[in-house]
C-alpha cells in the first residue's frame, strides 16, 4: 500500500450534475489505497474474533462444553447468550434473530458463541473445538418441505381485481404452468467485516461494512443495554453489499461490540468466504405456479398465480421482499382480472434477505415466464405477446394494486430497442441457422423491465445530510446515504457543488456516522441518489440563501438576482469568489454549516391489502439478448446484448451505464450460472467459488451496447434523474428467455420447460425433453 497520495484529479468544472465523472474512489481503489474496514492498521491490544456455529439445521441444545475452546492458547474471551447485557437479538423487523443460539438451533451455521484471541488464527481454531450435543428435531428444508408442512414465518398475502375464475373459464386459451427459481449469494467482495473500539463511559466506536449505520448502531446498543447515543457507526465505503449488507451485518457487529464491552479492547470480526456464505442470507429462492387466460393474440384476460418463498429460519426482510414480488408479478403487462397469492415459508435454513430487486426480479421473471409460455403456446414472436399486454391508456393503466400508471414508457423502449438492434432481422438470422445446424442452437429475447422506486415501506422513504462551508471556500459532505460502489458519494458531491456553482473538487464527502445524520435509513431500495441528493440539495441550498441574503444586502440588490457559477457569486456587474464571500460571511457572524432533509411525496400504501401507490415513480428499460446453446452439453454462451435504459435525465451518465451493466451481468448470473445447492440434512454445499459459479470477465458478451435514453423524470426527483441500482438486473431476464428461445428451436412443441438458473445440465434436461429423449 502506498503512502503517497494518488496525482490530484483535474479540477472539474461547474455545472457538475449531468457530466460524466468517474467514481470519487476509482484512483484509490487502482492505486490500491482505498481503506476498507480490514486495512486499518491494527489498534494497539486488538482481539480477533470467530464464531462458534451450529452443525444442526434444527435441533435442540442439550448441552455446550466450551472448556477446550477457552482452553486454546491465546483466548482471551469466550461469550455466550449468558454474557450479553442487553437482549440477545439482531432482528430488524421482528425480534427473531438470536445472535447466540440458546436452547435451539434453526440452520446449519446458526452462531452459537464468539470466541476472542490475540490472533485470527487461534480465534478460528478455538471456535472449532466446542462440545455441543443437540437432540435433533425434524428440519424443513425446501420450499416442498414448507409447502407439506404448512410452516410459515409470515401469513399469506394476496392481491385481486377482477374475475379471475370467471375470466378464466370464459377465456378462449388457457394454460398453466410452474416455475422454479433459484437463490442467489452476494458475493460481495469485501466479506462481511466489523471492528468494535471501546471508549469512556460506555461509548462503542464500530468501523462496519454495512449498508444501514443507524440499524447496526440501534441494534448493538441494544445487545449491549446502552442508549443509542452511546454508540457510533461509522462507513466510509463497503466492497460491495448488493443487498447482503441491509440487515446481515448486524450479527456481526454485535458480537465484535460485545467482545470489545467485555474485555475493554477492540475486537475485529472479519469473516471469511465459507463462513460468510454459510451464515449470511441469500435472495429468495421462489417457487411459481400459474393459470392464465388470454385471447388468440396472447393478450392476458386472467391470471391466476401463486408466489412461493423460502423465508429461512427468521423474519428478517422477508415481508416487504415478498410484497415487492406481489408488486412487480405484472411487470409492463395489464392483468385485468388477476389473483396474486403470495405464501412465506419458514425453513430451517440461513433467514433469507435483500438482493438487488427485493424479490422484484421474482416477481418479474414469474410474469416473464407466463408471457412466455403463452407466447410459445399460440407460436408467436413472444415480444409481440409482450407488446400487446402492455399497459395503455385509460383503462389499461392501473396496476392490480391499484396504483396508476401514469409514466408509462416501456412501449417506446421496446420500439426503439426493436429497430436499434435489429431484433426482427436477427430472428430470421438465428432460425435460418437454426435449420442448418443440428448441435448449436441460436435464441434472442426481448424483455422490458418497470421497476417500482421507493421503500415499500413508506416511512423508510426520509434522508437526511449535514454541510459545513470552511473559510477557505471547501465544502465538507455528510450524509446517511453508504457507498458501496454504486457511486453515491459521487453523484450527491456534484449535487452539492452546483448548489454553490463551485467546482467539484472543492466539495469532500465523509464517511458516513450515525453521530453526524441520525435516525437514517438503508441505502437501499435504488433509492440513495433520490433521497441524499435531495436532503444534500436542501442543506446546501439553506446554506447558500443565508450566503444571498448577506451579499445582496452589501450589494444593495435583492437576493434573488445572485447567481452562483464557476467558483463566483455575481449580480450584473458585481463579482465575488466564493472563498472571499465566505471568509466575510465568517466575519459578520452567518452560520456557514446547515442540515438538510427529505421525505418523498405522494406515496401511500395499505399495509395489509397492499393498495394504494407504493411507488413515486417507475424506472424502465428494455434488453434483447441473443444466446448459443450447445444441445450436447447444455453449455450455453451470451453473444450480445443490446439494452436501452431510463435514468430520467442522468445525474452522471458513466456511472450509471457502470450500475447498468454491472446488474445485467450480475442478473445473468442468478438465472444462468449461480447454483445454491442445500442438502437434505440443510448444509449449503455450494460455499466458496469452487462450487459456486459467479459470472467472470470471459461471460461478457462482446457485443454490449447500453444506452441511456436521457428523458427527464416526470416527478420532481432531483435534477429530474431516476434511480438505477436495481432496475437493470432485471434486464437480464432477456438472456434467460433467449435460453429458452434456444431450448425451443432444438425440437417439440409449446412452452419450455425450464428452471432457473439455466445450468447446462438444466438446459441438457430442458433440450432432451424437447427431444423427447427424457424418461
Ligand atoms: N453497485 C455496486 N457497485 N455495489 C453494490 O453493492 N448494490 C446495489 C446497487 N448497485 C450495489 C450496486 C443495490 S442492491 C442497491 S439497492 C443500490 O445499488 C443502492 O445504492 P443506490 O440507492 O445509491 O443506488
Ligand atoms: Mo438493495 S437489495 O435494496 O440493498
Amino acid at each position: 500500500m502506498s503512502p503517497r497520495p494518488p496525482r490530484a484529479a483535474k479540477p472539474i468544472p461547474f455545472p457538475a450534475v449531468h457530466r460524466d465523472i468517474r467514481h470519487d474512489s476509482a484512483p484509490l481503489h487502482v492505486a490500491g489505497t482505498a481503506r476498507y474496514v480490514d486495512d486499518m492498521p491494527d489498534a494497539a491490544g486488538l482481539l480477533h474474533v470467530a464464531l462458534g456455529q451450529s452443525e444442526k439445521a434444527h435441533a435442540r441444545i442439550l448441552s455446550i462444553d466450551l472448556s477446550t475452546v477457552r482452553a486454546y492458547p491465546g483466548v482471551v474471551a469466550v461469550l455466550t447468550a449468558a454474557d450479553i447485557p442487553g437482549m440477545n437479538d439482531v432482528g430488524p423487523v421482528v425480534p427473531d434473530d438470536p445472535i447466540f443460539a440458546e436452547n435451539l438451533v434453526e440452520y446449519v451455521g446458526q452462531c452459537l458463541f464468539a470466541v476472542a484471541a490475540e490472533t485470527r488464527h487461534a480465534a478460528r481454531a478455538a471456535a472449532r473445538l466446542a462440545k455441543v450435543e443437540y437432540e435433533e428435531l425434524p428440519a424443513i428444508i425446501s420450499i416442498a418441505d414448507a409447502r407439506a408442512a404448512d410452516s410459515h414465518i409470515l401469513p399469506p398475502k394476496r392481491v385481486e381485481r377482477g374475475d379471475p375464475d370467471g375470466a378464466l373459464a370464459s377465456a378462449p386459451h388457457s394454460l398453466s404452468g410452474t416455475l422454479a427459481m433459484g437463490g442467489q449469494d452476494h458475493f460481495y467482495l469485501e466479506g462481511q467485516i466489523s471492528m468494535a473500539t471501546p471508549g469512556e463511559d460506555g461509548d462503542m466506536h464500530i468501523l462496519c461494512s454495512t449498508q444501514h449505520p443507524s440499524e447496526v448502531q440501534h441494534l448493538v446498543a441494544r445487545a449491549l443495554g446502552r442508549p443509542d447515543h452511546n454508540v457510533v457507526v461509522e462507513v466510509r465505503r463497503m466492497g460491495g453489499g448488493f443487498g447482503g449488507k441491509e440487515t446481515q451485518a448486524s450479527l456481526f457487529a454485535a458480537c465484535a461490540a460485545l467482545v470489545a464491552d467485555r474485555t475493554g479492547r477492540p475486537a475485529k470480526l472479519r469473516l471469511d468466504r465459507d463462513d460468510d456464505m454459510v451464515m449470511t442470507g441469500k435472495r429468495h429462492d421462489f417457487e411459481v405456479a400459474y393459470k392464465a387466460g388470454f385471447d388468440d393474440a396472447g393478450r392476458i384476460l386472467a391470471l391466476d398465480i401463486t408466489l412461493e418463498s423460502r423465508c429461512g429460519m427468521s423474519t428478517d426482510l422477508s415481508g416487504a421482499i415478498n410484497d415487492r414480488a406481489i408488486f412487480h408479478a405484472d411487470n409492463c403487462y395489464f392483468l385485468p382480472n388477476v389473483r396474486i397469492t403470495s405464501y412465506r415459508y419458514k425453513t430451517h435454513t440461513v433467514s433469507n434477505t435483500a438482493f438487488r430487486g427485493f424479490g422484484g426480479p421474482q416477481g418479474m421473471l414469474a410474469i416473464e415466464g407466463v408471457v412466455d409460455d403463452i407466447a410459445q403456446h399460440l407460436g408467436l414472436d413472444p415480444l409481440a405477446v409482450r407488446r400487446v399486454n402492455f399497459y395503455g391508456g385509460p383503462g389499461r393503466d392501473v396496476t392490480p394494486f391499484g396504483m396508476k400508471v401514469e409514466d408509462f414508457i416501456a412501449d417506446s423502449l421496446f420500439d426503439r430497442l426493436e429497430a436499434s438492434s435489429h431484433y426482427q432481422a436477427r430472428r430470421t438470422a438465428i432460425a435460418a441457422f437454426n435449420a442448418a445446424s443440428p448441435v448449436l442452437k441460436r435464441g434472442i429475447a426481448c424483455t422490458p423491465v418497470k421497476f417500482g422506486i421507493s421503500f415499500t415501506t413508506s416511512f423508510l422513504n426520509q434522508a437526511g445530510a449535514l454541510v459545513h462551508v470552511y473559510t477557505d471556500g471547501s465544502v465538507l459532505l455528510n450524509h446517511g446515504g453508504t457507498e458501496m460502489g454504486q457511486g453515491l458519494y459521487t453523484k450527491v458531491s456534484q449535487v452539492v457543488a452546483d448548489v454553490f456553482g463551485i467546482g467539484l473538487d472543492r466539495v469532500r464527502i465523509s464517511a458516513t456516522r450515525t453521530d453526524k445524520v441520525p435516525n437514517t435509513s438503508a441505502t437501499a431500495a435504488s433509492a440513495g441518489a433520490d433521497l441524499n441528493g435531495m436532503a444534500s440539495f436542501n442543506a446546501a441550498r439553506t446554506i447558500r440563501d443565508r450566503l444571498a441574503v448577506f451579499q445582496a444586502a452589501r450589494w444593495g440588490v435583492a437576493p434573488g438576482d445572485l447567481s452562483f457559477a464557476n467558483g463566483f457569486v455575481t449580480a450584473g456587474d458585481k463579482a465575488i469568489s466564493f472563498e472571499d464571500l465566505t471568509r466575510q460571511a465568517y466575519l459578520a457572524r452567518v452560520s456557514l454549516s446547515a442540515t438538510g432533509f427529505y421525505a418523498t411525496p405522494k406515496i401511500d400504501v395499505d399495509k395489509e391489502t397492499l393498495i394504494g401507490r407504493p411507488f413515486y415513480y417507475f424506472a424502465y428499460g428494455a434488453a434483447v439478448s441473443e444466446v448459443v446453446i450447445d444441445t450436447l452439453t447444455g453449455e450455453t454462451k451470451l453473444l450480445g446484448v443490446d439494452i436501452l435504459h431510463d435514468c430520467g435525465t442522468s445525474l452522471n451518465p458513466v456511472l450509471d451505464r457502470g450500475q447498468v451493466e454491472g446488474a445485467y451481468i450480475q442478473g445473468m448470473g442468478w438465472l444462468t450460472m449461480e447454483e445454491l445447492v442445500f442438502d437434505a440434512a440443510g448444509r449449503l454445499r455450494t460455499h466458496a467459488p469452487s462450487t459456486y459459479k459467479i459470472p467472470g470477465c470471459g461471460d461478457v458478451p462482446d457485443h454490449f451496447k447500453v444506452d441511456l435514453i436521457n428523458q427527464p423524470n416526470r416527478e420532481e426527483t432531483i435534477h429530474r434523474s431516476k434511480a438505477v441500482g436495481e432496475p437493470p438486473f432485471m434486464l437480464a431476464i432477456s438472456a434467460y428467455h433467449a435460453i429458452k428461445h434456444a431450448v425451443a428451436a432444438s425440437g417439440g412443441t409449446g412452452a419450455v420447460k425450464l428452471d432457473a438458473p439455466a445450468t447446462p445440465e438444466r438446459v441438457l434436461v430442458a433440450v432432451r425433453a424437447r427431444r423427447g429423449l427424457m424418461p
